[in-house]
């Protein structure tokens, strides 16, 4: 059972919880996969395929939330989860889409889900000429801890590694609204 199941919700979190349906902010299944795999082939160089997501959020080792309006994905974040562990495997808000709040909110929940689900560690690998996404990634409490130099094959560009300890979060759920929303 999720750790806050069950618990009276506080006014915070209850600001929270109209904000994701309010933006249908919610997990992905497989019905979604070809939602996902457009958005990613306008986002990244080497973007998943329809297939490959259907098949990994089938089997359990990909799992996806995101805002859906009207039919229309506007954004999405995928991560493995192993153990106590979780990767981000990739995360985009549509062009059109951004700077309005959404990817904070994306991954603000999916960072409540982490909590839920018991992970203690969160790793990503971002661009290190990608300045919104580290932006984004260092508010909401990531840490830079390597560099992986010429990770991205399609130009030699350089990964940053960034860690997130959940214990290091302020508080209990309820606190991290702020800052998390
Ligand atoms: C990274 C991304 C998901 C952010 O989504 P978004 O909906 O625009 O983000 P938000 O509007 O919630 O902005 C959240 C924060 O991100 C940072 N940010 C977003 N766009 C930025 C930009 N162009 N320049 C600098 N900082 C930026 C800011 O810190 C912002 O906080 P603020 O609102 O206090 O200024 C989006 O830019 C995107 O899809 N980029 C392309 C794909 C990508 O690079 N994904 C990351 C892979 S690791």
């Amino acid at each position: 059972m999720p750790r806050h199941e069950g618990q009276a919700k506080t006014a915070p979190a209850k600001a929270r919880a109209a904000l994701a349906e309010a933006m249908d902010l919610r997990r992905l299944g497989p019905e979604h996969s070809d939602l996902v795999a457009d958005l990613e082939r306008l986002c990244f160089p080497t973007p998943w395929n329809a297939e490959q997501l259907r098949q990994g959020m089938e089997q359990g080792s990909i799992r996806v939330y995101g805002v859906l309006a009207a039919g229309k994905l506007l954004g999405y974040l995928s991560y493995y989860a192993v153990g106590d562990e979780a990767e981000v495997v990739n995360f985009a808000v549509g062009s059109v889409w951004r700077r309005q709040g959404k990817g904070r909110a994306l991954l603000g929940h999916v960072l409540q889900k982490w909590r839920e689900e018991g992970i203690r560690v969160g790793f990503l690998e971002v661009r290190a000429s990608n300045e919104a996404a580290i932006h984004l990634y260092t508010s909401c409490g990531f840490r830079q801890m390597g560099v992986r130099r010429g990770y991205y094959p399609e130009t030699g560009e350089d990964a940053l590694l960034l860690k997130l300890t959940l214990a290091d979060l302020p508080g209990p759920v309820e606190r991290t609204e702020r800052r998390y929303p």
